[in-house]
């Protein structure tokens, strides 16, 4: 059995309009990993899914006037409108309110539990009457006991910026329904000996090759701050019940399970799930935002290291700043961002996906502009990529029919250069490295351009020069099909356009070294435009 792949994208909670930050900040790059993997002929499983519990959905829900069910499912057939829209070929796009989730869960619990791995304390924490509920400490609101103000919330006021306790507040009542009034209750919580997993979790941590430094920093700073026992349970009605008696009212904080259901998806999706789960000749790569860093560097393989059941911990965590416009945060509220629903009105998939990433914040937190978009589309796709397909296809079809004209030997000064990109490219996408990748794969339409503008075919046509015509343009209809091969996991509908030019269908494999796939005398269509100019003017809404 060879090497496994197994690619994670976080689970996005179902509580709103996916935009341009969630596409960039872990779908698109982990799609374009899995593609690439794919083309590689490696095994690839490649899961995401809705993340369907937690406050979220609860708020979200009450703030919409839904059942909680209903409002999930709206949200997330709109998520699944974006998987297929901007073509994220998950092996299964999964959720987490499911049955077999549920089981896995309790599965789990029992086990940290039978290891002496959960602890039952008690607390007092907020309660209110009117709702019957507890409520998370900001969801207390009431008098500021330092200043005055009446707006203060449980756990700071924002007035006098002093950090609070919700019993310190003076007539608290619940932020959802101010009618009701908030009291201090006693209630027991389950938490998962976190502190135990101090030592451990270090030496995990130091054993993790390549990770981008913001999410070395993360882990880090838990580490060094030390590890606490961390309540795993909460008040709340809509989540995974807790397999405890005693606990009948009360569900599993959503990060408790959440990250696991990278497992019940996997469960779902193929019979076949250990062997990418349990399998330790398996390469595990996660994709996420830079919120979800602690998460997934500390509590869950924290909990998959407590098991000690030879679960798959993750290899590579690739964590993404984030993504502002406009040189603002992208938010739903403010109207700031580009909402992906409206997205495909601008332009087609394959132009955000390469612009994105073009634009991937993984350095830094990163700014994205429609000037920068339209930029990059016009240049890139639009005229080192487009044009140069259609001016070898025009002038070909033009002067030597529609059947690709005789060539002779590989030119070895081209192959040269565009093996040493071709190399740097593989080298990037296989390290995540996306920026650089899209810097690779423009180079090696830059080579071809170069290539074509220096050899002028259409010179040597005019000049009768018919074997030396002939000869460049077999040799750019070759670098047509490798640049189908490798812009196939950035702009796969582009990919497939270019490859359908020939009548025989060459596959989209991932190339070793530039190569002559195209035997002249092989018919070819003159394409459409692959891409169409932006004009600014027409993005504006
Ligand atoms: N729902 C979380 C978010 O949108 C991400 C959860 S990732 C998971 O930030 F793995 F925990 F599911
Ligand atoms: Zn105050």
């Amino acid at each position: 059995m060879g090497k496994k792949y197994l690619i994670t994208s976080a689970l996005p909670y179902v509580n709103n309009n996916l935009h341009i930050g969630h596409l960039i900040g872990c779908l698109l790059p982990s799609d374009v990993y899995a593609r690439f993997c794919r083309a590689c002929g490696r095994d690839v499983l490649y899961i995401g899914g809705s993340d369907e519990h937690g406050t979220p959905s609860e708020i979200g829900a009450a703030r919409e006037n839904m059942p909680v069910e209903e409002y999930v499912e709206k949200y997330r057939a709109k998520h699944l409108d974006v998987v297929r829209d901007f073509k994220l070929s998950f092996d299964l796009y999964g959720r987490t309110h499911t049955a077999q989730h549920e089981k896995l869960i309790h599965e789990l619990f029992n086990r940290l539990d039978s290891l002496g791995m959960i602890e039952e304390k008690v607390s007092v924490q907020p309660y209110s009457a009117g709702e019957k509920k507890f409520l998370a400490d900001r969801y207390v609101i009431g008098t500021c006991p330092r200043c005055g103000h009446d707006k203060a919330y449980g756990n700071e006021c924002e007035k006098c910026g002093a950090s609070l306790d919700p019993d310190e507040l003076i007539n608290p009542h619940s932020a959802i329904d101010p009618s009701s009034p908030v009291e201090m209750r006693e209630t027991k919580h389950l938490y998962f000996k976190l502190s135990k997993m101090q030592d451990k979790l270090r030496a995990w941590v130091n054993s993790r090759v390549g990770w981008p430094k913001t999410a070395i920093t993360i882990a880090n700073k838990w580490l060094d701050e030390g590890l606490r026992d961390n309540p795993i349970t909460r008040d709340l009605k809509w989540g995974v019940p807790v397999n405890k008696p005693g606990y009948e009212d009360k569900v599993f904080y959503v990060w408790f399970d959440a990250p696991w259901g990278y497992v019940s998806i996997s469960q779902i999706a193929t019979p076949d799930w250990a062997s990418w789960w349990k399998n330790p000749d398996c390469h595990y790569t996660e994709f996420m935002g830079k919120d979800n860093v602690s998460f997934h560097s500390v509590f869950f393989p924290a909990q998959e290291l407590a098991m000690d059941d030879a679960w798959k911990t993750v290899d590579t965590l690739k964590a993404f700043n984030f993504m502002n416009f406009n040189g603002a945060k992208i938010s739903k509220s403010t109207g700031n961002g580009v909402f992906l629903d409206a997205a495909l009105d601008i332009a087609p998939s394959d132009c955000w996906r390469y612009a994105l990433l073009a634009s991937a914040p993984e350095t830094d937190d990163t700014d994205f502009t429609m000037t920068r978009f339209a930029e990059i589309v016009n240049k890139d796709l639009n005229g080192l990529l487009g044009n140069f397909v259609s001016r070898v296809c025009k002038l070909s079809n033009k002067n030597f029919g529609d059947t690709v004209p005789a060539g002779g030997a590989i030119d070895e000064t081209l192959a040269h250069r565009v093996n040493e990109k071709l190399a740097e490219l593989t080298g990037c996408l296989d390290a995540c490295e996306f920026r650089k990748s899209i810097v690779a794969l423009r180079d090696i339409y830059g080579i071809a351009n170069e290539y074509m503008t220096e050899r002028e075919p259409w010179t040597l046509v005019k000049n009768g020069d018919t074997a030396g015509a002939t000869a460049v343009l077999n040799e750019c209809f070759q670098l047509i099909d490798l640049f189908a091969r490798v812009s196939a996991p950035v702009i796969p509908d582009a990919a497939e356009k270019i490859q359908n030019i020939f009548d025989i269908k060459h596959d989209l494999s991932w190339p070793t070294m530039y190569e002559h796939r195209i035997e002249s005398g092989e018919k070819f269509t003159v394409p459409e435009n692959l891409f169409t100019r932006i004009e600014l003017e027409s993005t504006k809404e």
